[in-house]
């Protein structure tokens, strides 16, 4: 089969396309899914340039992917909630860049009506991360402010949706076509981040989602209220600037699992969520998906398809 792999850490050029032999059921929880479509998320690119080395070592040569949705080709004996011709979400962890993909049971999902493969695609990282820093971490709860720096980004239009749906007054930032996506998703209020100085401009913040990192980190501080959290999914906050505005402040890893699925699911479900896919490639233009998200002002998911 066809697989996206890479021998040596670098940019995009070390990555090619092999052939390598298909994976099989190796366990009897084990279930083979035909990959139809692939999420690219940032950590696919901080892993291919090492930056991830020590946080999350691989092997080389490396198959990336974390997320996939395609079609059960085989199950293993222990099976229980799956059957030969299911369509279903993937959450992958590695080796999603590719034709097929084994994955343990746990890590299965039905694919939600009316979702295509690539919307299906787009969803774990999103929701996952969007529940465990708002929800889990950030116990936003109905009537809160919260602030979501990049709330026209993959993670960050996940947010704005679950913000808004559990009831929260939702702040975003975005730019350009951001703007209006962020808006679609129920954004309460948009700010231009490139143009408009968001500390100036509110305050009163419950919790701040940041999913963009960089310096503008720190004036984020300023509109939160004392009590309040920054949470970033990017680099850990300044325990310095926490303690200054009697805040806390803290990075949150995210947990992609069936558990911080559900509340999007059922979201999806009912038509309170919108996945959005913003570019979608051939598995063979991993590279080119890959430079296209590093880039920046993608808003929404990049996706990769298999034929
Ligand atoms: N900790 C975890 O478990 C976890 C989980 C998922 C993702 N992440 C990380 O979170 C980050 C975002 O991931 P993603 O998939 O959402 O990427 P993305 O789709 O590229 O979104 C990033 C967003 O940040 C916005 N942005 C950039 N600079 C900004 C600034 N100065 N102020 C406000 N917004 C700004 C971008 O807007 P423009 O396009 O308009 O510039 C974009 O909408 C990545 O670093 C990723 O690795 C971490």
């Amino acid at each position: 089969m066809k697989a996206i792999q890479y021998r040596t850490y670098g940019s995009s050029d070390v990555i090619e396309e092999v052939e390598v032999s298909m994976p099989s059921i190796q366990s009897e929880k084990d279930v083979l899914i035909q990959v139809k479509s692939i999420g690219v998320n940032p950590i696919d690119m901080k892993i291919r340039m090492g930056f991830m080395k020590s946080a999350r070592p691989v092997q080389m040569p490396f198959t990336p992917g974390g997320e996939a949705a395609g079609i059960i080709v085989a199950v293993g004996d222990g099976v229980s909630s799956f059957k030969v011709g299911d369509q279903v979400i993937a959450l992958t962890k590695t080796n999603g860049y590719a034709e097929y993909v084994t994955v343990k049971e746990d890590f299965v999902l039905p694919m939600p009506e009316g979702l295509s493969f690539g919307e299906a695609a787009s969803i774990g990282v999103n929701i996952g991360t969007a529940q465990s820093v708002l929800f889990t971490a950030g116990q936003l709860e109905k009537g809160q402010k919260v602030l979501i720096q990049g709330g026209a980004g993959a993670a960050g239009g996940a947010m704005v949706q679950l913000a808004k749906a559990a009831g929260a007054y939702v702040i975003a930032t975005a730019s350009g076509k951001g703007l209006e996506l962020a808006k679609s998703f129920g954004a309460d209020l948009v700010i231009d981040y490139k143009s408009q100085d968001v500390a100036s401009m509110i305050r009163g913040v419950d919790l701040v989602a940041d999913t963009a990192g960089g310096q503008a980190q720190e004036k984020l501080f300023e509109v939160l209220k004392p009590g309040g959290k920054l949470l970033s999914i990017v680099v850990p906050p300044s325990q310095q600037l926490a303690e200054q505005y009697k805040v806390k402040a803290g990075f949150v890893a995210s947990d992609i699992s069936a558990k911080t699925l559900q509340n999007g699911l059922e979201l999806i479900k009912f038509g309170k969520f919108k996945p959005v896919v913003s570019k979608t490639f051939k598995l063979e233009e991993a590279a080119k998906a890959q430079d296209f998200l590093t880039a920046g002002g993608v808003n929404g998911k990049v996706i990769l398809t298999v034929d």
